[in-house]
């Protein structure tokens, strides 16, 4: 009888341990910290949030355009390098043209003529890229912020409330992205949205990669993978022709690794139209909506490789080609080539292409999709 009181003790205690325990470890996790990044021209407070994780990683995350500021990565020898392009200060970010770390949106990417019919009406977008609408203005909004921390990792949701009729897109639409940097070395991120009336969506982010550091140099020796049969070719002015294009024998070809720099220069008339990649791969998920492994890259030189997981059906390869001499963080300079993006996405100008997967959001529906940059080394 005593023996089993005892027992019945011993295990009480040890409950109480484990939840003290775990209870410490939630409280770990939940710190993030948060400083001042300035206020906006109109007089708004930007704050810029640290999320750490148990390896050393780090992701600094600012409210103002959902934007990843920096995210500091260990390489093969466990030297930590910030491996995305970015600004020292919020005026950087809000005076850029280059989508740099940001939360794109409404509709990231091209939407031909800045205009599409959706219900028989006809919208007319922002023309913001020649005669063409390009990724919306999520990027240059202040985001609510709010620490989501968890087991799961240090955690930050960003909301925003895109009003009816903002840049000319139809429905008030409540947006969501949730950043979560995990112990395994991930950075998640979580969208979501709702709709009050039918309306087209498309959102991603644009964080600018060079996983020898920023601004060490151009990402033409750094090698991609892409799961993709299939690209979606562009004209002239970088709206895909609705074509499905096999990758076979050409240099969209990267389902086998291939060095960014190896024929981004060949006499390729899609490369000539892009200034090199610019282009949407249609991935080749079978289970459409379920998070696969769409693309990976490699950096020989630190080892630092970056997988790209998603729910979406596309991903574009910009090897930034239109950066001119940007002025970026640490002094540093951003030529030519000097990152690269794999934007995950709806194909460009889905609206106006009925064989491309629907970017359609209706009342009632929720809209939600994942996309998780992991790293490693080898
Ligand atoms: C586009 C490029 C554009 C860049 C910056 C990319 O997503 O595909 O054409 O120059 O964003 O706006």
């Amino acid at each position: 009888m005593l023996r089993r009181r005892e027992t019945i003790i011993g295990m009480l205690f040890c409950f109480i341990a484990v939840m003290f325990v775990s209870g410490l470890q939630a409280e770990a996790k939940s710190k993030m910290q948060k400083q001042s990044f300035g206020k906006t021209e109109d007089g708004q407070q930007v704050d810029l949030y640290i999320l750490t994780n148990k390896n050393g990683m780090e992701a600094a995350i600012t409210n103002y355009g959902g934007t990843v500021v920096s995210l500091m990565v260990p390489d093969r020898n466990g030297k930590r390098d910030d491996v995305v392009l970015g600004y020292d200060t919020l005026d950087g970010y809000a005076t850029g043209k280059a989508y740099i770390g940001a939360t794109v949106g409404r509709y990231a990417n091209r939407i031909a003529h800045a205009t599409f019919t959706l219900d028989g009406i006809t919208y007319k977008l922002a023309k913001n890229d020649g005669d063409n609408h390009l990724h919306g203005g999520f990027n240059k909004r202040v985001w609510t912020a709010r620490d989501v921390s968890s087991n799961a990792g240090q955690a930050l949701e960003l909301t925003y409330l895109s009003k009816d009729g903002e840049e000319g897109f139809p429905g008030n639409l409540p947006v969501k992205v949730v950043y979560t940097l995990t112990d395994k070395n991930e950075l998640k991120i979580d969208y979501s949205a709702t709709t009050d009336k039918d309306t087209v969506l498309n959102l991603t982010n644009h964080a600018y990669f060079n996983l020898a550091g920023q601004g060490n140099g151009d990402i033409l020796q750094q090698q991609i993978m892409i799961k993709a049969d299939r690209f979606t070719p562009i004209d002239a002015v970088s709206i895909p022709t609705g074509e499905l294009r096999s990758v076979k024998g050409t240099p969209f070809d990267f389902t086998t690794a291939m060095a960014i720099g190896a024929r981004i220069d060949q006499d390729d008339q899609q490369l000539k139209m892009g200034n090199g990649y610019d282009h949407n791969w249609v991935l080749n998920n079978e289970k459409a909506g379920s998070l696969f492994l769409a693309a990976q890259a490699y950096d020989p030189h630190s080892g630092r490789v970056l997988e790209v997981l998603t729910t979406q059906p596309g991903i574009q390869l910009y090897t930034g080609n239109f950066l001119d001499g940007i002025h970026g963080k640490d002094g540093k300079v951003y030529n030519r080539r000097y990152a690269f993006c794999l934007e995950t996405q709806h194909f460009p100008d889905s609206p106006n292409h009925p064989n491309f997967p629907t970017a359609e959001l209706k009342p009632g529906q929720h809209f939600e999709s994942t996309t998780v940059y992991k790293f490693s080394t080898k």
